[in-house]
């Protein structure tokens, strides 16, 4: 994941999430993604975060740097945002799943006794631990990670949340495998 991080260009950034990286890297090299959707293997949350990092890099890139058609303008955004939300959009998950004593149909994982759903409130806490201040551009495209799936009812989506969003549909339906 570090390979990743090292991509950050802001100094400060880079070096707070290494640091954020380094305390819970022993939980991201066993949890998985979910008990039974996608990537729901140990380890599978490291598979599923890799990828849509290095999705939501492709994207970016195609679609800014490349520029190869037009496109509404990414006020205020540079690749270091990509990687910062695409590395923290699951972080909740980290705390959600406990192992189960019997494996039966395939499923390792299991709910522990946390809430199920999408939880912004803890991964804005453990940014903040680290000196990590989201702004408004990274909190939404955290709550519409999920599209039309997201929790709330909101319509439009920033083209930071599209990106980070096309990449995690990309990684659960197309390249839902163990690796990267
Ligand atoms: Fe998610
Ligand atoms: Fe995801």
């Amino acid at each position: 994941m570090n390979d990743f991080i090292d991509k950050i260009e802001n100094e400060t950034l880079r070096r707070n999430l290494k640091n954020l990286h380094s305390t819970l890297q022993e939980r991201v090299k066993v949890m998985p993604a979910s008990v039974k959707y996608h990537q729901n293997w140990t380890g599978g949350y490291r598979d599923h975060v890799r990828q849509v990092i290095q999705k939501a890099m492709e994207l970016y890139r195609l679609l800014y740097i490349d520029g190869l058609t037009k496109v509404k303008p990414l006020v205020g955004f540079t690749m270091d945002d990509v990687i910062l939300v695409a590395y923290i959009h699951d972080m909740d998950k980290l705390f959600r799943y406990q192992k189960v004593n019997q494996p039966r149909d395939g499923r390792e994982w299991e709910y522990a006794e946390v809430p199920a759903y999408d939880d912004s409130a803890k991964i804005t806490q453990l940014c903040a631990q680290h000196g990590i201040i989201l702004g408004d551009n990274h909190l939404e495209a955290l709550a519409m990670h999920h599209g039309g799936w997201s929790a709330n009812n909101k319509r439009d989506m920033s083209p930071l949340a599209v990106i980070i969003h096309s990449a995690d549909l990309i990684s659960t339906y197309i390249t839902n495998h163990k690796g990267d």
